[in-house]
């Protein structure tokens, strides 16, 4: 197997990004655009579903960005999802096809998808919350075989921010997936439904104890959704969901993403709700 960055990194110095090329760049909404990277040669990422790697631009600096493609289908290359939202990210948009950016990583613990084998997985992900979930989903998706039935609520603030709409098209069409979209606020285009992501879970009946339920979004989103998921008896073990905190080293060294006694950058991001729920900051 091609060596991983990780090892190859740690052979220097794992705060050494390693320069990677930019193969396309593919804008996805106004603010949104979808990266793929590639590792310089005989490098791969070997990444789970739910890490992240540190993007870096030469001269302004490095953002911890989720990788958005699956194992599966990273083949030499790897796909990220990227928001405009400062210097870094900015910086970023502003580059394409064949140009350097830096990358250190996989970081972090993803979703220990092996342990979701068997049984029945809800996917809630909120605006760019999709993104991180796509490698997840992805992976369920190519060895679909491995798991019970699968569902996707996802919700964006307007139909134009909503990410990846051909590829939920065509996961549609494959029947391996049940899908429920929504909008906050529906425009002239839209005929599915409107209202927050909550407003899709009465939609759907689980079993609860078979059931893995994964949620990324933003953090005012959570509060929200948990209440729902455990509001349908799904126990704590078997949610999970990513947090964001500002992250420097992206190694448990820095002390930037710490909650307690936890580093979210070593220790997550991917966590299950009861293993943070103790923690005040978390939520
Ligand atoms: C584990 C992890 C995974 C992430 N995955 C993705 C991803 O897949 N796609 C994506 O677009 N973004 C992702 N982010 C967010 C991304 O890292 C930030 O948007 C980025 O660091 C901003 O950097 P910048 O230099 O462009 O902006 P800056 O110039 O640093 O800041 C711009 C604004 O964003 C705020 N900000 C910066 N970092 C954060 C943060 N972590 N949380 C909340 N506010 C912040 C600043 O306060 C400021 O208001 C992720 C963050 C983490 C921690
Ligand atoms: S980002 Fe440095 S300790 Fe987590």
């Amino acid at each position: 197997m091609t060596p991983a960055l990780r090892e190859a990194l740690l052979d220097e110095s794992i705060y050494l990004p390693a320069e990677s090329r930019i193969l396309t760049a593919r804008p996805m909404t106004k603010l949104e655009t979808l990266f793929r990277i590639e590792l310089p040669e005989g490098l791969s990422l070997q990444h789970e579903p739910g890490q992240f790697v540190g993007v870096s631009v030469l001269g302004v600096g490095e953002a911890p960005i989720s990788i958005s493609s699956s194992p599966s289908r990273s083949n030499g290359s790897f796909e990220l999802c990227v928001r405009k939202a400062g210097s870094v990210t900015s910086a970023l948009h502003a580059l394409g096809p064949g140009d350097s950016i830096g990358v250190r990583g996989p970081f972090g613990h993803g979703f220990p998808v092996h342990q979701f084998r068997g049984k029945d997985i809800l996917f809630a992900p909120g605006g760019l919350g999709l993104a991180p979930l796509r490698s997840l989903i992805q992976e369920v998706l190519d060895q679909r075989h491995l798991f019970g039935r699968v569902v996707l609520l996802h919700g964006a603030r307007q139909p134009s921010e909503l990410l990846f709409m051909d590829e939920i098209e065509a996961w549609r069409q494959t029947g391996d997936i049940e899908i429920h979209l929504t909008v906050d606020r529906g425009d002239e285009t839209w005929t599915g439904n409107v209202g927050v992501i909550t407003t899709l879970f009465p939609k759907v009946q689980v079993h609860p104890r078979n059931t893995i339920a994964v949620t990324v979004g933003p953090p005012v989103m959570y509060r929200f959704v948990l209440m729902e998921l455990l509001g349908k008896g799904i126990p704590e073990g078997n949610i999970w969901l990513s947090l964001e905190r500002r992250m420097k080293c992206g190694v448990g060294k820095c002390g930037h993403c710490q909650m307690n006694h936890v580093f979210t950058c070593q220790d997550g991001p991917a966590f299950s709700y009861d293993q943070i729920k103790h923690l005040e900051e978390a939520l």
